[in-house]
């Protein structure tokens, strides 16, 4: 059996060194931020090729700081991905503000940047692009819109830790980047972990104020913030793994490559990789016509598969009662049905492409 995704297995790998993070954080007796979250988050920043970064308790919220800390809000408009984790729409909905949906590439699945302008209006304040599956986004185009036109530019980086834009790494393009460390990330803590980086000191300030209720000085309440700390033992143990992260980034790659030459030729359309783009291949999703028999007859040899996402965040329960003023996304809509998750990650076995081959030409040949 191979599982989508083994989280035991980086855990195991690193065993010795996370168990020593864990109970060097149990002795310092520092608890709430403290001198593990000032290391990860000064390592973060430089392994990103930022500025600073800001520790936050997890990701929906490090997008919620990042879109209120430049003053984004109640009534603006956000350009989003239509295809995306939803966690990207509600951030925007969460601070008060409308989503507003541009259809994707059909090959990278990443947004449109051709398609930005036509969505424009007078009250877009910010694009947030979300670097999806691990591929990064075509991010000069939509930095030039957002400077013609004093918007903001905030990246979901959710799925793309270490991956390269024009050799540069995503963290430091936009005003502001944003970082999930779930488990099941490229880079994953023990829990609910995520960060913001960004070359600008004022976004990097009003991010940590507004994730400690708003304050910078004990009991002053400039901001009515929230509690979104990086938690000290989830920094110590994101800083053990911190060392690894290239390495399996590379495990990653050469499956993602494996996968590119077996799976040629066989009907599915393949994840295409920009010339601007170094990939990290948080997933590799193929888009499938049948997906349903493929999935079953990886099922079916004990192969686990995934569906990012089922549901196009449009048409989502929770979001029933947005005006999207008739908008039409035929291409999130599609993706949702045909998109497949094939298991990748540097604890994946290394011939998994031709395990995937195998189980589907079985399946091929007994249909
Ligand atoms: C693209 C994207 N944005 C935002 C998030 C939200 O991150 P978190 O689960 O840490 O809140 C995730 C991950 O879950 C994600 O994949």
């Amino acid at each position: 059996m191979i599982p989508f995704l083994d989280l035991k297995a980086a855990s195991a790998e690193l065993e010795a060194d996370i168990a020593q993070a864990i109970s060097r954080v149990v002795s310092s007796g520092w608890y709430i931020g403290g001198p593990e979250v000032e290391t990860f988050e000064a390592e973060w920043a430089a392994y990103c090729e930022a500025r600073l970064a800001v520790g936050i308790g997890n990701g929906l919220d490090a997008l919620c700081l990042a879109l209120r800390a430049c003053d984004v809000g109640p009534g603006d408009e956000v350009i989003v991905p239509s295809h995306t984790f939803v966690a990207t729409w509600l951030a925007v909905l969460a601070i008060g503000a409308t989503p507003v949906p541009v259809e994707p590439n059909p090959g990278t699945m990443n947004i449109s940047a051709d398609q930005i302008a036509a969505r424009l209006t007078s009250l877009t304040r910010a694009i947030l692009p979300v670097h999806l599956y691990g591929q990064p986004v075509d991010l000069d185009p939509i930095i030039a819109i957002a400077r013609a036109n004093g918007l903001r530019v905030i990246e979901d980086a959710a799925q793309a830790h270490g991956a390269r834009y024009n050799g540069r790494r995503i963290g430091g393009h936009g005003d502001v980047a944003c970082w999930s460390f779930y488990p099941g990330k490229n880079l994953g803590a023990l829990g609910d972990a995520g960060a913001i980086t960004t070359n600008d000191p004022d976004i990097a300030a009003r991010v940590r104020r507004l994730a400690n209720y708003g304050s910078s000085t004990k009991y002053v309440h400039e901001d009515r913030g929230v509690n979104s700390r990086l938690d000290p033992l989830q920094a110590a143990v994101l800083s053990v793994k911190l060392k690894h992260l290239d390495a399996w980034n590379k495990r990653r790659s050469s499956i993602a490559k494996s996968y590119e030459i077996v799976l040629r030729g066989l009907g599915f359309q393949l994840p295409a990789v920009a010339n601007f783009a170094d990939p990290v291949w948080h997933l590799y999703v193929i888009q499938a016509e049948n997906r349903e028999p493929v999935q079953a007859a990886l099922d079916a040899a004990g192969i686990g598969t995934l569906v990012h996402y089922p549901i196009a965040c449009h048409q989502q329960k929770a979001m029933a009662d947005l005006d999207l003023h008739g908008t039409s996304l035929p291409l999130a809509e599609k993706l949702a049905s045909t998109v497949l998750s094939l298991p990748i990650g540097p604890h994946c076995p290394p011939d998994i492409a031709n395990r995937v081959l195998g189980a589907l030409s079985t399946a091929l040949k007994h249909p």
